[in-house]
């Protein structure tokens, strides 16, 4: 019986498909565990300088269309090597089809996306080079996550110990030999980040990895995935949690409507939005302190008793306050964070199409 879940293998599965093609097939299924070298990636080991740059992630005008949808409209956009990319946008912006177009389960209706110039599909070793977790893959609801690990590991020519590895890494040791079916959605997630890691690739891309995952599990992959980019890799994360991404991310690429709206870094693109910040006052005379402002300050209703001021700085409010006789019970300033920048900049582009 096989059940949809949300973990996709992309390299393995690619790999079959180019193995059964033809291409390089028995070279590999002969040699597959003598060439292969243990990479032990998760003790040390940081990938080379060539190796780096084989890992840089261009989109080219890359367009899809389905039907009269534009689900990606001629988007471009590049992700660096040793860097934690937060890829973000609306609900139906494009991001999960983007995604599935750079690991070439998608064909594009125009454009180009490339691993180190090179299109997914032409990879020479996919499981090595890019590793994936996207939304949907078929699993077997009465194997245990270590064999379906294991199958994996076949698949690609990884040694089967490989598996025991990638289970260790992902926390799911204990869990391993309990049947996938009984796996809880935040398991789901760490095996299908498992099964991505198994080739040790340069490059990995994850859909929404943190859905499902507790607060634990959360920073668990936030340390994972700052680890990796630290040893050179490119980590592209999509995600709506921006709190998370916040602390998780260096570099951002903003979509919507299937249209690039911001990238760059988080601090560049979090300070691109127009509001400069803005400070929380307590006091229990609105009105008086309201009038006391002078007229560059723009009070808005925040709760009771409480205010929003912009266009002065707290100084401004505090000396006013002291001024016209007012207590203050408290003066906060609050700088703009993501989720402001993220609902400024896509503002009117969010409409699910
Ligand atoms: N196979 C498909 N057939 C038809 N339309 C599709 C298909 N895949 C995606 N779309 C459409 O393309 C648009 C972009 O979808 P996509 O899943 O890429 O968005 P997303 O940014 O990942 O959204 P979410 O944040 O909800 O995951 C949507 O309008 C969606 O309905
Ligand atoms: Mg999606």
């Amino acid at each position: 019986m096989v059940i949809l879940l949300a973990v996709l293998v992309v390299g393995g599965l690619v790999w079959l498909v180019q193995s059964r093609s033809g291409r390089d097939a028995p070279a590999r299924q002969a040699g597959a565990d003598a060439a292969w070298v243990p990479t032990r990636p998760f003790e040390g080991r940081t990938i080379s300088e060539a190796d780096i740059a084989g890992g840089r992630i261009v989109v080219s005008g890359l367009t899809k269309h389905y039907q009269d949808v534009k689900a990606v409209d001629d988007l471009s956009f590049a992700v660096e090597p040793g860097r934690v990319t937060g890829f973000l946008g609306p609900n139906g912006a494009g991001k999960t089809t983007t995604l599935r177009m750079l690991l070439g389960l998608v064909a594009p209706t125009a454009g180009i996306a490339t691993i180190g110039g090179v299109r997914y599909a032409d990879l020479d070793e996919p499981a090595r080079r890019a590793g994936g977790v996207l939304e949907a893959s078929a699993a077997h609801k009465g194997r245990t996550g270590r064999d379906h690990l294991r199958i994996i590991c076949r698949a690609t020519g990884a040694p089967l110990a490989r598996a025991d590895e990638v289970l260790e890494v992902v926390g799911l040791a204990a869990a391993g030999r309990r049947k996938f079916g009984g796996y809880s959605l935040g398991m789901r997630q760490r095996l299908g980040v498992a099964a991505a890691l198994i080739g040790d690739p340069q490059v990995l891309v994850l859909d929404e990895p943190a859905n499902g995952l507790d607060p634990d599990g959360i920073r668990w992959m936030r340390d994972l995935l700052r680890a990796l980019a630290a040893g050179g890799r490119t980590v592209l994360v999509s995600s709506h949690q921006l709190a998370e991404v916040e602390q998780l991310a260096d570099d951002l690429i903003i979509i919507a409507a299937g249209r690039l709206v911001a990238q760059g870094s988080l601090a560049s693109v979090v300070g691109s939005i127009s509001h400069g910040g803005r400070t929380l006052v307590r006091t229990p005379d609105v009105a008086k302190l309201t009038a006391a402002l002078d007229g560059d300050a723009v009070v808005t209703p925040a709760g009771t008793d409480e205010v929003y001021v912009t266009g002065v700085d707290a100084a401004a409010i505090g000396d006013a306050a002291r001024r016209a006789g007012i207590a203050i019970h408290q003066l906060v300033t609050q700088r703009p964070d993501l989720e402001d920048a993220f609902l400024e900049l896509t503002k009117g582009k969010a409409a699910i199409r």
